[in-house]
């Protein structure tokens, strides 16, 4: 089996992030949710990964490399412009030639992994499993309706009135026969050619379509809030260890981890959190729930429910929470005089000073 991993895409709702980073390179715990994708993947005994990649090719490919730290061999496969995940099997054909392949969405978090969907499919072998999950508002998803028996009999892409409550949830596992599907299907209302459209043509033409529910920790990374709600329930997860500096006068307590060459001074860090590789932390108060990149530099500053990501720094803030800082961010005190910000802000960024 083979698998395809989808990073192309624009995904506006990140803004300001999406303006300097693919969704998919945001961290995690530390770790860019592209990562905790592959590592999935390679879980399952797949190492044979196509990505398809968009605008932020090379930042993917700085990352992720050829894919041998992570024990895979990537394969990237450019797309144009984003027009729609069964486009994104075309544009994949010669890779994955007649194996069957697991496609993932690269800006979905299950960290549950998918193995017992694996093994259904594997031993199954029906033309396709879906994967899907019970949320509150279906609206925003594909969605399915189950027979008894767990048969798919009707997919909808985001459906204004859903007639079950099972969201399709970015993994898919395929057989060849999805290929003629994506060739059969006209692109949808939004312009796009929806995969979903290309397995609902399988069911209809009478092929076996399953679904699996996933009962785990589920996320698509796409708005902010998701990011910050995903890394808390990463970081209850944590693995502790000191592998930096800590002086006596700092206390940890809980689940921490203190990356290598990090150094902790006169502060106090509440797990579950992270401190990245090289930073600096002194007279701070840190967590829970927050991962601090690496090569940052915090003083003085109290921050907690948050992600700060790598080479920011933040000096003299008495309290930073609910806060997503980019990589390199500065945040700190100047001579404005009481009361007053100075703030040099990019587009679409959203600031909320304590009243
Ligand atoms: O998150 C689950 C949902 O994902 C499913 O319930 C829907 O059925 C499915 O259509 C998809 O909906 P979204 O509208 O949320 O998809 P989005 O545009 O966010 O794209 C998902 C991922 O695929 C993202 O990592 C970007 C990538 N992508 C997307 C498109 C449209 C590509 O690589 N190329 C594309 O052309």
């Amino acid at each position: 089996m083979k698998a395809l991993v989808l990073s192309g895409g624009s995904g506006t709702r990140l803004r300001p992030f999406s303006h300097s980073m693919p969704k998919q390179l945001i961290p995690i715990a530390n770790k860019p949710v592209l990562e905790h994708v592959l590592e999935n993947i390679r879980d399952l005994g797949v190492t044979e990964v196509g990505i398809i990649v968009g605008d932020w090719a090379p930042e993917i490919a700085d990352v992720v490399g050829d894919g041998s730290r992570l024990g895979i061999r990537v394969t990237y496969i450019p797309q144009e412009a984003p027009l729609g995940l069964a486009h994104c099997v075309t544009l994949a054909r010669p890779f994955l030639g007649d194996d069957d392949f697991v496609m993932y969405l690269g800006d979905n978090m299950l960290p549950e992994g998918v193995r017992e969907v694996a093994e259904s499919f594997r031993t199954r072998q029906p033309a396709a499993e879906v994967v899907v999950h019970r949320v509150p508002d279906p609206r925003a998803f594909g969605v399915a309706e189950l027979g008894p028996d767990g048969t798919v009999e009707r997919l909808v892409e985001k459906p204004r009135e859903p007639r079950s409550d099972l969201a399709l949830i970015g993994v898919y596992f395929f057989t060849p026969a999805i290929h003629e599907a994506v060739a059969a299907i006209e692109p949808s209302a939004r312009g796009e050619l929806e995969i979903t459209d290309a397995i609902q043509w399988l069911v209809t033409r009478g092929a076996e379509v399953r679904a699996t529910e996933y009962r785990g920790y589920w996320k698509d990374t796409g708005q902010a809030g998701d990011v910050l709600e995903c890394n808390q329930t990463l970081l209850a997860g944590l693995t502790p260890g000191v592998l930096g500096s800590v002086d006596d006068a700092s206390l940890l307590d809980g689940r921490v981890r203190i990356e290598p060459g990090a150094r902790v001074t006169r502060s106090r860090i509440d797990g579950p959190a992270v401190i990245g590789a090289g930073t600096v932390i002194e007279d701070c108060h840190i967590g829970p729930d927050t991962s601090i990149g690496a090569g940052c530099v915090l003083r003085n500053t109290r921050v907690r429910d948050s992600i700060v990501m790598d080479g920011a720094e933040i000096s003299g803030v008495p309290g930073l929470r609910y806060s997503l800082i980019g990589r390199n961010a500065v945040v700190g005190t100047g001579p404005t005089g009481d009361a007053c910000h100075s703030l040099v802000v990019g587009d679409h960024t959203r600031i909320e000073v304590a009243a």
